[in-house]
């Protein structure tokens, strides 16, 4: 059987292996997905192990995803363009093959499941981390009217800014309303909110948090409280799966009643 893995430090509550035991199931692929503790001294070594033992594809998860990227010898565009690899495959000359398929499965979950165009949209990003950059080219693929990145450290969303082309600034000089608003800071795994003004929401505006939860996010509360509508990560992270997926088996599943039912699990 086709052997798959997702490699992380942590990794035992990946959901991973149950969202691609799933696509398996619907799309009727025989392969197993399993889960693979990366070491920091020796995660290129894992790697070259999974795939000569004729693994047929790693998706990459935190701390490695820059490692990854590092290791390939062939990138797609889009892994380029977002210095970061999720998703890995063995050519059939044996090079290393990298994708990114977190920006492409959040576009997909917000314009698909969530029926949220981003086409001439005033776009505001949240952060200038890891997360975001992998965001943004797909985001400024839908062509949006504009793309402003807001961060803490405004000289990191400058240089986000610079390489995409995009608008860049404080959080305090930020000038709302905005039709989407995008939160891709960790600030909401620790239940901080970036200093947002209430002005940035206006009564078109619709949110989206790249994290999820249980309970709602604190960034989608301030939005509540103000009356936009929003979703949180869970369907971003059921759509770079399934980008994965389709890369490794040519067949896109369906990820909506997945992520319904991931969120009854949850509940
Ligand atoms: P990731 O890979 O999740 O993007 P990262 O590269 O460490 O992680 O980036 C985290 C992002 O969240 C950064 O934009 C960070 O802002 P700084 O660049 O100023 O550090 C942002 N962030 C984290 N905690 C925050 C907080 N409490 N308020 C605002 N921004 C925060």
């Amino acid at each position: 059987m086709d052997q798959y893995a997702v490699v992380g430090n942590p990794i035992a509550h990946s959901k991973s292996p149950a969202i691609h035991a799933e696509f398996a199931l619907q799309t009727k692929q025989s392969m197993q997905y399993t889960t693979l503790l990366g070491e920091d001294e020796g995660f290129e070594q894992q790697v070259r192990e999974f795939f000569q033992q004729g693994g047929k594809g790693l998706n990459v998860t935190v701390p490695f995803k820059e490692r990854a990227y590092a290791m390939c010898d062939v990138l797609s565009q889009r892994a380029k363009q977002a210095g970061a690899v999720n998703t890995l495959l063995m050519a059939k000359n044996g090079d290393l093959f990298g994708d990114n398929t977190d920006g492409i499965g959040m576009v997909r979950d917000i314009t698909i499941n969530h029926q949220q165009s981003l086409k001439d949209k005033r776009i505001l990003i949240l952060g200038a981390g890891g997360a975001v950059r992998g965001v943004l080219e797909p985001v400024l693929d839908e062509q949006p009217a504009s793309v402003t990145i807001a961060n803490r450290t405004l000289a990191k969303a400058q240089q986000l800014a610079d390489h995409f082309d995009c608008l860049a600034s404080s959080f305090e000089a930020l000038e709302g309303p905005f039709d989407i608003i995008i939160n891709g800071t960790s600030a909401s795994l620790s239940g901080q909110l970036p200093p947002l003004k209430d002005e940035l929401v206006g009564e078109q505006t619709w949110c989206y948090d790249m994290m999820y939860g249980k309970q709602r996010t604190v960034f989608l509360q301030w939005a509540h409280e103000l009356g936009a509508a929003g979703a949180d990560g869970l369907g971003m992270l059921v759509g770079q799966a399934a980008e994965a997926f389709y890369l490794w088996r040519q067949t896109r599943p369906d990820t909506a009643s997945l992520v319904a039912r991931l969120r009854e699990q949850m509940a």
